[in-house]
């Protein structure tokens, strides 16, 4: 094939990703990305009016390590319809550097790890009570949708019974916005008044002198470039705070359960050195990462041979970046001892994810437990697997099944204070 029939092939692939198609297989879309990276690490899509999709390891972070000629003012494609941007991570140097601070400190006490470790595990272990007694389950039901928000109210200090409604809205606002757009609306104006309400108990509190330590005291007490944040910033923190925390995680645990039951080998690894867990939730990161952001060119600007104008959307897989052979030694494997492991899955620079200690906390207690109660199970139905796409995507199906070895009869009747 000639050089210029490459070119063309090449461009036609790009021109037909869509990173909102709604095909739901796994394997459908790992091929994708692989096959896109292996003509080029960018080309352009005509979907959303038009956008450049990074799927190279070298670009990805090229992209992301450079605001000024990368602006984050919109990091949606098509753009979201929240009202303004979501702070702050649709904020650009020099402003975001204040927000990112205000960030640093709210979460410093909140995200100390000792601090939920405990309520971590103990939530889990009542999710694994929970499977033992179901046997055939959606490790999606079970655990991927309950845990994020459980751990959501725990850092924002809010009531751990609330967690059913943080999730709801989230569906609703990510994942109903194309089909129901007034559902998404309604529960936006329900998040907003749930948290304005949140709001003046704390200012209620702080005026009686009996303030909390918690992310939303914090930021409501807190100052940046010399002025309190305005009720709308407020708001619009929250509900940045939960759809980071919440889909992001959801995704990648979905993925990591449908990763454990077709990759066996893997479990039996864990079970044996459990020390090894937090190497493993690393390569787990890798090669599910949920996100694919994006940036807005501000100026030309090249990348790899390609000419992106000002104004110009690029959407960054970081899925897809993470499993680029020029980076990573036989990157389409787990490898649960990987080192070097500079994956990409919490961004990169200035808007590295602030959540990632918390997020990998989680993501450890829950394997420990998993892999000490009930590390045997298998897909019940391959063909029921399924994969949700977007801006943050990953696993959201995954119905198995324990096998009996799995639950002892002790373990049945499991009390969460065992071994911790
Ligand atoms: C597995 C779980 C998670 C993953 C994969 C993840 C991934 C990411 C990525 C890739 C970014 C950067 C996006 C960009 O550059 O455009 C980000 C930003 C952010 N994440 Fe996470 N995240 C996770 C969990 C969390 C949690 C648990 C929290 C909060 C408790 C959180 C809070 C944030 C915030 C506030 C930002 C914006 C930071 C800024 O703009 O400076 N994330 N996350």
């Amino acid at each position: 094939m000639s050089e210029c029939e490459h070119a063309v092939r090449r461009s036609e692939a790009y021109a037909q990703f869509n990173h909102h198609d709604q095909r739901r297989s796994v394997d459908t879309w790992l091929t994708l990305f692989d096959d896109l990276r292996r003509r080029c690490p960018i080309g352009r899509s005509t979907f959303h009016d038009g956008f450049w999709a990074v799927t190279g390891y070298a670009e990805a972070q090229h992209v992301l390590q450079n605001p000024e000629l990368f602006s984050s003012s919109s990091v949606m494609i098509p753009p979201h319809s929240q009202g303004g941007p979501m702070v702050p991570l649709e904020i650009d140097p020099p402003e975001h550097a204040g927000y990112r601070t205000l960030l640093g400190k709210a979460f410093a006490p909140t995200l100390a790890p000792d601090r939920h470790r405990q309520s971590i595990r103990d939530a889990v272990n009542a999710m694994i009570d929970d499977a033992v007694e179901q046997g055939d389950f959606d490790a999606c039901q079970v655990f991927a949708g309950p845990l994020p928000s459980f751990i959501a109210t725990a850092v924002m200090g809010l009531p751990a019974e609330d967690a059913g409604l943080l999730q709801g809205w989230i569906h609703k606002i990510i994942h109903e916005a194309a089909i129901r757009p007034e559902a998404a609306v309604e529960a936006a104006t329900e998040h907003h008044e749930y948290f304005s309400a949140q709001f003046a108990r704390r200012r209620e509190a702080t005026a009686a002198g009996s303030e909390g330590d918690d992310v939303l005291t914090i930021l409501l007490n807190s100052e940046v470039d010399g002025a309190r944040l305005g009720e709308e910033e407020l708001l619009g923190f929250c509900l940045l705070l939960l759809l980071a925390s919440i889909d992001t995680t959801q995704k990648t645990i979905g993925s990591i359960f449908y990763h454990l039951a077709v990759e066996p080998g893997i479990r039996e690894q864990l079970g044996r050195n459990p020390a090894g867990i937090p190497r493993a939730v690393e390569e787990f990161l890798r090669m599910w990462a949920p996100v694919q952001t994006s940036r807005i060119a501000t100026a030309e600007a090249e990348v790899a041979g390609h000419r992106l104008q000002p104004g110009e959307p690029v959407l960054v897989s970081l899925l897809a970046a993470n499993r680029d052979p020029g980076e990573f030694t036989s990157a389409g494997e787990f490898h649960a001892n990987r080192s070097p492991n500079r994956h990409l899955a919490f961004g990169a620079h200035i808007h590295r994810c602030p959540g990632s200690h918390i997020a990998r906390l989680e993501l450890r207690i829950l394997l420990e437990e998993v892999m000490r109660r009930i590390p045997d199970f298998e897909l019940r139905d391959e063909s029921a697997v399924e994969w949700t796409p977007g801006q943050t995507q990953g696993v959201t199906r995954v119905p198995l099944r324990l096998r009996p070895s799995t639950v002892p009869p002790d373990e049945a009747a499991h009390s969460s204070s065992a071994s911790r």
